[in-house]
C-alpha cells in the first residue's frame, strides 16, 4: 500500500508538469493527495524551508518528500487546495474557493490536534528511525506533555531543525535555573560551545532518571573523565556511589563543580574522623585552658582543606594510600 503511493506520487509528480487531464486516471482513487508540487505555488516560504532540511531529500527514501511530501504530515490536501481556488491534479479546472483551511491539518500553535497525536506524526517515522527517540513514551517530557515542535522548527532552519539557534537556547527557554548555574564561575564549558545539554541528556527518554543518556551517572562521566573510573586499590566510598555527592553537573560557586565548599562538604559525611572534624574544634588542650574556637584560630587554619593531606580524593592506588593521601 505505502511503495505504491510512493510510485504513484512520483508520477503524479512527473505528470503535473505535462498536462494535469492525465493524472486523473493515475491519482489514488479518494486519497486526496496533490503532491509538494501544488502546495509550493501557494506556500512558496514553506516549501523553501522544508526542501533544504533532511526532510525534503527525495533519493532517501523514508523522509516525507519520498512518501506524500507536505501532505505527510499535513494530511491530504486535495479538499484544501480546492477550498482555496487552486488547481487539484485530476480535477482539471480550479474549483471556486470554499470555506477556508479547515481541511487541512495545521501543526503549529493553532492546531486543534491533541499533543499525541501532533507527535504521532513525527513518531510514524521517528520512533524506529533512531534509537535515540525510541524512549520518548513515559519520558519526563512526554508526560509533561510537550510536543515535538517545542523544540523543533520542521520550517525553521537551524541546526538540528531546533526551534533556536543553538541547543543551549532550546533547553533553556524553559530551564532557567540552569541557564543561572552555566554561568558560575565553575561550569561544564558548555556556553563555550565545547559541549551540549545533550552531551549528559538525551531530551527524548532514557532509561536512566533525569534523562541521562548513560546506565547510570557515573558510566556518563567515566565517557570523559576516564581516570576517575579506577579501580583503585582504595576506593573512596561516595565516589563509586555517585559523582553527584559531591558534585554538581551544571555549575557552583565552589570551585571544581563541588557541591558545597570544602571542609564542609568533607565534615557532612566526616564529623569524627580522629583528627577534629569541625572547623572550629578545640584540640583537648585548648579546651581545658577554657579558650573558645575564635580565640583558637590556629586551629581553624591548620584543618581548613582537607585537600591538602587527602589529595586523592576520587580514589589511590599507592600501596599506602588508604587514607587516600598520595
Ligand atoms: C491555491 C493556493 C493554495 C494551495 C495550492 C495550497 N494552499 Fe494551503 N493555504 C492557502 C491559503 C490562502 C491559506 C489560508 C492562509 C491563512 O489563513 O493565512 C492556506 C492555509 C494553509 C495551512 C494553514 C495555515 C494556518 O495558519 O492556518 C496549511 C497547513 C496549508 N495551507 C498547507 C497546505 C498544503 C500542505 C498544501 C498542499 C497540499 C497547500 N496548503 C496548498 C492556499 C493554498
Ligand atoms: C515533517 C513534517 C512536515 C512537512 C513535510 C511539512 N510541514 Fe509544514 N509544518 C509542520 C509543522 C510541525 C508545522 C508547525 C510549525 C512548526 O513548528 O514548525 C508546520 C507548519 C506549516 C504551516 C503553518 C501552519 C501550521 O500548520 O502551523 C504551513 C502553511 C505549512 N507548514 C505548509 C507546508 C508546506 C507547503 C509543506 C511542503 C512544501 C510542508 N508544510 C511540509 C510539519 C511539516
Ligand atoms: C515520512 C517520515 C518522516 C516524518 C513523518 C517525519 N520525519 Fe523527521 N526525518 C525523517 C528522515 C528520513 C530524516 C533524515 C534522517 C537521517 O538523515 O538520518 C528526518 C530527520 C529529522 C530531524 C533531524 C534534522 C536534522 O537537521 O538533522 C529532525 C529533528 C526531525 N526529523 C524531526 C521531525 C519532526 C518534529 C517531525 C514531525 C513534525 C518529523 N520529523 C516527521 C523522516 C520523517
Ligand atoms: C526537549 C526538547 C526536545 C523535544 C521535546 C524533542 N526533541 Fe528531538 N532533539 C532535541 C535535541 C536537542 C536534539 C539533538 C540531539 C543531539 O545532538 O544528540 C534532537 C534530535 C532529534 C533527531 C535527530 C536524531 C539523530 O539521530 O540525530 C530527531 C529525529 C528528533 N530529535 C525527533 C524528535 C521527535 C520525533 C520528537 C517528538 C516525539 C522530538 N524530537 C522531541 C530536542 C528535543
Ligand atoms: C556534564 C553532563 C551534563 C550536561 C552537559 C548537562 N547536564 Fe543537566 N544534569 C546532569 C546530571 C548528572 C543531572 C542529575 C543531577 C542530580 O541527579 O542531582 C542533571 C539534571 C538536569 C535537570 C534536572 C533538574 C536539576 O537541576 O537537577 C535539568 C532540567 C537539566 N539537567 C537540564 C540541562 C540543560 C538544559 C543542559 C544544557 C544547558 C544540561 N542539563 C547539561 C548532567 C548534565
Ligand atoms: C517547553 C519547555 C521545555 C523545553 C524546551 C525543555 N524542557 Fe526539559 N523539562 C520540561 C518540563 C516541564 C520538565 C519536568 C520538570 C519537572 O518535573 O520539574 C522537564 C524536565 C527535564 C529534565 C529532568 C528530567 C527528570 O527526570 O526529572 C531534564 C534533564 C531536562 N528536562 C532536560 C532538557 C533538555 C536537555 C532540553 C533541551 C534539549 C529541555 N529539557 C528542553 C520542559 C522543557
Ligand atoms: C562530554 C564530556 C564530559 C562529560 C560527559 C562530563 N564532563 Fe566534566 N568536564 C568536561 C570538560 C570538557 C571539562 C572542562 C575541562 C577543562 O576546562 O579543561 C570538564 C570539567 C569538569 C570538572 C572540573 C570543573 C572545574 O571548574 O574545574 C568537574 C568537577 C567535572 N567535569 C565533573 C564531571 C561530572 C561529575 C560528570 C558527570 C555528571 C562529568 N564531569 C561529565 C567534559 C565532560
Ligand atoms: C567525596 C567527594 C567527591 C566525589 C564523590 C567525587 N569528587 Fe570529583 N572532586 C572532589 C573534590 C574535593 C575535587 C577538587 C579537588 C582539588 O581541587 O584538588 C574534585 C575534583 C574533580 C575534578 C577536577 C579535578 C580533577 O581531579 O580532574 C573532576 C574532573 C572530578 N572531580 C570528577 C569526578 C567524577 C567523574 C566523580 C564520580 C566518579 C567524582 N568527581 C566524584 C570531590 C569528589
Ligand atoms: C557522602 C559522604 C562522604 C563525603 C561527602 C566524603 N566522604 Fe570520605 N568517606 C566516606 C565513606 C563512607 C568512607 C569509607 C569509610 C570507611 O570505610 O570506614 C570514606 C573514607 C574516607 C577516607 C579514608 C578513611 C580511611 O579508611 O582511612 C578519607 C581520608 C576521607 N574519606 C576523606 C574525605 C574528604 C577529605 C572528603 C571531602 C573532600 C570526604 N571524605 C567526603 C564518605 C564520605
Ligand atoms: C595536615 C594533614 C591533614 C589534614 C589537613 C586533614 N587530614 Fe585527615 N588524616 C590525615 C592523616 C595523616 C590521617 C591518618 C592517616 C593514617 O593514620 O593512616 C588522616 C585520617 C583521616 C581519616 C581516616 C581516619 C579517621 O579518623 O576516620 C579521615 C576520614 C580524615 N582524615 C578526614 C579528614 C577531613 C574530613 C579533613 C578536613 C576537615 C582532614 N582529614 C584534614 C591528615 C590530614
Amino acid at each position: 500500500m505505502e511503495s505504491r503511493m510512493i510510485i504513484l506520487g512520483c508520477v503524479g509528480g512527473v505528470l503535473l508538469l505535462t498536462a494535469s487531464v492525465l493524472v486523473a486516471q493515475e491519482a489514488p482513487p479518494g486519497q486526496g493527495y496533490v503532491g509538494t508540487q501544488v502546495c509550493r505555488q501557494c506556500h512558496a516560504p514553506y516549501y523553501q524551508s522544508y526542501i533544504q532540511t533532511p526532510h525534503g531529500v527525495k533519493e532517501d527514501k523514508r523522509t516525507p518528500e519520498a512518501k506524500f511530501g507536505c501532505e505527510s504530515c499535513h494530511g491530504p490536501g486535495a479538499a484544501h487546495v480546492r477550498e482555496q481556488g487552486g488547481e487539484v491534479p485530476g480535477n482539471g479546472l480550479a474549483t471556486p474557493a470554499g470555506p477556508g483551511n479547515a481541511s487541512i491539518q495545521v501543526l503549529g500553535p493553532k492546531s486543534k490536534l491533541s499533543v499525541e497525536e501532533r507527535n504521532a506524526i513525527c513518531l510514524s517515522c521517528h520512533e524506529t528511525m533512531t534509537t535515540k527517540v525510541a524512549l520518548w513514551h513515559g519520558s519526563p517530557h512526554e508526560s509533561r506533555n510537550l510536543t515535538c515542535m517545542d523544540c523543533h522548527a520542521v520550517h525553521g532552519g537551524h541546526p538540528k531543525g531546533l526551534v533556536k539557534p543553538t541547543e543551549l537556547e532550546t533547553c533553556t527557554t524553559c530551564h532557567q535555573p540552569v541557564k543561572a548555574e552555566i554561568y558560575k564561575n565553575s561550569h561544564h564549558p558548555i556556553r563555550e560551545g565545547r559541549m551540549e545539554c545533550a552531551s549528559c541528556h538525551n531530551p527524548h527518554g532514557t532509561v536512566t532518571d533525569k534523562l541521562i543518556a548513560a546506565h547510570s551517572i557515573n558510566e556518563k562521566c567515566y565517557e570523559c573523565h576516564t581516570e576517575k573510573r579506577g579501580p583503585f586499590l582504595w576506593e573512596h566510598a561516595p565516589v563509586t556511589e555517585s559523582c553527584m555527592t559531591c558534585h554538581t553537573p551544571h555549575g557552583s560557586s565552589h570551585g571544581r563543580l563541588l557541591a558545597a565548599k570544602t571542609p564542609f562538604l568533607c565534615q557532612s559525611c566526616h564529623s569524627n574522623s580522629r583528627h577534629p572534624g569541625t572547623l572550629y574544634a578545640l584540640r583537648p588542650e585548648q579546651a581545658s585552658q577554657g579558650l573558645s574556637v575564635f580565640q583558637a584560630l590556629n586551629n581553624r587554619a591548620f584543618y581548613r582543606n582537607c585537600l591538602n593531606c587527602h589529595s586523592q580524593i576520587h580514589g589511590s592506588n599507592h600501596p599506602s594510600g588508604k587514607s587516600l593521601g598520595r
